[in-house]
């Protein structure tokens, strides 16, 4: 009688590369799967001459329904970027399950069409889209306009939830149907018990400069502070009050001269704008990164990260934007916060 083959000892590499024939993979054998989010700073000093180049290269329809330049953050959940219409230039009317905001950086006098109606956009505004919104934008002022341009997009595509439709003809605007600031009439304070939001989830909404900046000088006046973020507002969700998306939410906060905020960290992601003033946010406690931010410039703090916020001006108040995917942390019982 022959004798049984002898099986021949498997070693961790043998059994790994079986594990990969068959599409398996062992718990002990992770290394993280993906790459850790690390904090970031962009100069607008820099980041503008690129916008301009690409103006030059890039034509909005021969060569692309839209201009954006999107900033590499590394984040997951989150795409922010910037977006640069020139006079005379119009994207093409489309919507997609992307949920978008803009924020207003430069120019002023061409307008982004919501659900018909031509939102006129001038520095500091905050229009948004949500997801299944509306949108165009047309250029007829006579200067460029450049706005920051963000979207829950990594979150979508990671859903494999994304989908995009383009409704008139190719190229084209959609008409407007509404008169400005319909809107803000629509879905303002003073309006109808119950509001249709035409099948989206949400509704488009303008959010003015002015009166975010008054709202933040009315804190400082009563002396409203918050330890962790200086004079600080969320722009609420018009129907709800609650955050301003589903998935993302956005914020300005006004440091005042030489303030220094107190460390937190918190899970979410957060993205920064300087809308004007120059400061510095410290981000970990120990080996601490300063990202020392001058105006327009913009930058990251990556989730769980302690961080604190100066204004080194002893003058002037800084002003931030940011925005953060805040309601997915919240909606999945994974929002927390330590303070410092
Ligand atoms: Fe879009
Ligand atoms: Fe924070």
């Amino acid at each position: 009688m022959s004798k049984p083959a002898l099986k021949a000892p498997m070693d961790r590499e043998a059994l790994h590369k079986k594990f990969a024939e068959l599409g398996l993979r062992g718990y002990w054998q992770n290394e993280r799967s993906s790459q850790r989010m690390e904090p970031r700073l962009w100069r607008w000093k820099e980041v503008l001459p690129a916008l301009m180049d690409a103006a030059e290269v890039i034509r909005i329809g021969p060569d692309s329904f839209r201009r954006n330049i999107g900033l590499q953050t590394g984040s997951k959940t989150l795409a922010m970027g910037f977006q640069i219409v020139l006079p005379g230039e119009a994207a093409a009317a489309h919507r997609h399950t992307n949920t978008a905001l803009r924020f207003v950086v430069s120019g002023g006098g061409a307008y982004t069409t919501s659900n018909g109606e031509p939102m006129v956009m001038e520095p500091g505004d905050l229009l948004i889209q949500p997801n299944w919104v509306w949108h165009d934008h047309v250029n007829t002022s006579k200067e460029p306009i450049i706005w920051i341009d963000a979207l829950d997009a990594g979150l979508v595509n990671y859903l494999d939830a994304h989908i995009f439709r383009e409704e008139w003809a190719e190229g084209k605007q959609q008409p407007l149907t509404r008169g400005h600031g319909a809107a803000r009439r629509l879905y303002g304070p003073a309006r109808q018990p119950k509001v249709d939001k035409e099948g989206a989830a949400g509704v488009p909404y303008h959010y003015k400069w002015q009166e975010a900046l008054d709202a933040l000088k009315e804190l400082g006046e009563q002396g409203l502070q918050d330890p962790y973020d200086g004079l600080y507002i969320e722009y609420k969700n018009p129907i709800d009050g609650g955050h301003t998306f589903l998935t993302m939410t956005c914020y300005l906060q006004m440091l005042q001269p030489g303030q220094e905020t107190k460390f937190h960290r918190h899970t979410g992601t957060a993205m920064y704008h300087s809308v004007q003033g120059r400061g510095v946010t410290m981000i970990d406690k120990t080996d601490t990164v300063e990202m020392q931010w001058d105006h327009h410039d913009s930058y990251t703090v990556p989730p769980w990260r302690w961080h604190a916020h100066k204004n080194l001006s002893q003058t002037e108040p800084a002003i931030l934007f940011s925005f953060t995917d805040r309601p997915l942390l919240e909606m999945t019982g994974l929002d927390r916060e330590e303070l410092g």
